[in-house]
Parts: C-alpha cells; sequence; structure tokens
C-alpha cells in the first residue's frame, strides 16, 4: 500500500512503521492518523508479521503531536470528530492481538504521547521527551492521553502533567512507570528488537489472550476477572496450548504456530 506520511518495511516478522515528517517532528496530520490505522490493520492481518515497531523519522522527535496547524478554524463538532478518529486509531493500536512497541527516538508530546502510550511495550532513547502541553493552546489531550497517562503513572503525576504540560526526560518518565527501558539512541532499534524476539518464541494465542486480558481491566463494564477466566479457558482448545505442554514433557522447545 502507498502511504504518504509514514514508511513501512517488514523484516523478520516484524512490520516497522516510521512516521516520516521529520521537517515538522513527525506531527500526526489527520491522514497520518489514518495511515498508521491502515498499517497497523495490514499488520494484524498478515501472516508474516508477528510484532509491529511504531518510531519517528530522524534524529530529533518520536512525534511532536498532533500537528497544529490542523487545528485552525474547527467547529466543537470538528473538534470531536477529530478525537473520535485518532481514539479510534489508538484503540486499534491497544486491542492489536500481536505485541506493537513504541521506540520513542526523541519528542513523543501530545499525540505523540498518547500514540506511545497506545502500543503494548514504550521503549525510549535517553534523548527522548514525553508531555501532554495541550494546555498550552488552550486544548486537552484527545487521542486518549487524560485516561492513558493515569494508567501508566497514577492519577496525581497525570494531572501534574497534564495541568503544567511540563516535559519530562526518559530517566524519569522510566522512573514513573511510563517507560520499560532507557536505551543510547543507537541501541533503541536492537532493545525493541531483542523484546521482540523473545516475545516471539512465545505463543502467539496466549500473547493476544494476554492483551485482551490486561486491557480489559480498563474496559468500562468489562469484569476483567471473567475476562481472564474466558481466555485462559480459549487456551485449552489451541493448537498452541498442546504444542507448549508437548514440548515441555518432551523436554524440547515448543513450536508455536498462533493457532
Ligand atoms: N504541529 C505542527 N507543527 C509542528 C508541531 C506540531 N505539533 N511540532 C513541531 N512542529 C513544526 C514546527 O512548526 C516547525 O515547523 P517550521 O520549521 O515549518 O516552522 C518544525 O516542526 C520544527 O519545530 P520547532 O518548533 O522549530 O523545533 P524546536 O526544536 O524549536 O522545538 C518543540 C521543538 C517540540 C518543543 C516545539 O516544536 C513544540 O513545542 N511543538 C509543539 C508541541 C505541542 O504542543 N504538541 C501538542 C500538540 S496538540
Amino acid at each position: 500500500m502507498a502511504f504518504q506520511n509514514i514508511i513501512t518495511k517488514t523484516e523478520n516478522g516484524v512490520l516497522y512503521i516510521t512516521i516520516n515528517r521529520p521537517d515538522k517532528l513527525n506531527a500526526l496530520t489527520k491522514q497520518t492518523v489514518q495511515e498508521i490505522g491502515e498499517a497497523v490493520s495490514l499488520g494484524v492481518g498478515t501472516d508474516e508479521v508477528k510484532a509491529m515497531i511504531i518510531t519517528g523519522a530522524g534524529p530529533k522527535a518520536f512525534v511532536a503531536g498532533a500537528d497544529i496547524s490542523e487545528f485552525v478554524g474547527l467547529t466543537v463538532e470538528q473538534g470531536k470528530a477529530l478525537a473520535k478518529a485518532g481514539h479510534d486509531v489508538f484503540n486499534k493500536i491497544e486491542n492489536s492481538p500481536k505485541p506493537i512497541i513504541a521506540a520513542v527516538n526523541g519528542f513523543a508530546l501530545g499525540g505523540g504521547c498518547e500514540l506511545s502510550m497506545a502500543c503494548h511495550l514504550r521503549v525510549a532513547s535517553n534523548n527522548a521527551k514525553f508531555g501532554q502541553p495541550e494546555v498550552n493552546l488552550g486544548l486537552i489531550a484527545g487521542y486518549g492521553g487524560t485516561q492513558r497517562l493515569i494508567q501508566y503513572i497514577g492519577k496525581a503525576k497525570a494531572l501534574e502533567l497534564h495541568m503544567t504540560a511540563d516535559m519530562i526526560g526518559a530517566e524519569d518518565a522510566h522512573k514513573m512507570g511510563l517507560v520499560n527501558y532507557v536505551t543510547t539512541p543507537e541501541e533503541l532499534m536492537p532493545k525493541c528488537v531483542e523484546l521482540i524476539e523473545k516475545i516471539k518464541t512465545k505463543s502467539p494465542m496466549a500473547i493476544g489472550s494476554v492483551i485482551r486480558s490486561v486491557n480489559a481491566y480498563f474496559e468500562e463494564g468489562v469484569n476483567g476477572f471473567e475476562k481472564e477466566i474466558d481466555e485462559f479457558g480459549k487456551c485449552f482448545g489451541s493448537e498452541d496450548f498442546k504444542e507448549g505442554t508437548a514440548a515441555f514433557i518432551e523436554k524440547r522447545k515448543a513450536q508455536f504456530t498462533g493457532k
């Protein structure tokens, strides 16, 4: 598929999605968000793809937010529609049964911080900066940020970041639990690939169950414990379960198919 604002490539079962507007610090236009959504759908639907990595082009930014130039003149209804379109794509990322890692290579502000938070894991280079600076513009986070930041760092710090618009560095983000690992810029991709290689040795079917069960904790009206019971039970009907237990008993490495 031809994209204008992102670059995609598949290598060793990993779909790399690179947001490619480095001169605008990879700010997310509506079209960019749509393209990310299309790429993720392709990744989810393609057998060859086992995991995805989302990153930004250039050395300076992951994503410096939604593209502010597109905000000018929007009505209340258009603002809601913009947020809804962003939510749909970021929810798709969060609910992908295949793991998605954000390789945060610089500024992750506003929609960039929100995009990273929709991913299952975040690895940040030590030059990364996170923040939700929307109040500077008379706005609030609109791509899930008011809800997801609390999930990672708790209400007190989330309110502080949203209200002060302060940026935090990668190390602080790591200490707060927002980021899984901090690396040098050179080690960023190798660390993401290392994590994916480890996850790739596990049952893809079970990984999908883990994601659905953990996400259920945050879903309104869903009892996460019930979800876990359901997902646990479903595992017993899978080929992966048969293979995983047989391999354990036969003292060999499991060869999972994701079925
Ligand atoms: N939307 C649109 N354009 C953006 C952008 C955004 N969110 N963030 C950066 N850009 C553009 C700048 O306008 C500039 O374009 P230009 O060269 O055509 O003037 C280019 O990217 C480089 O940004 P610049 O501000 O010159 O870089 P800097 O190193 O001085 O500052 C930031 C970096 C991230 C601190 C600054 O760009 C910034 O504050 N961006 C907005 C962050 C934000 O509020 N995000 C939330 C949006 S809801």
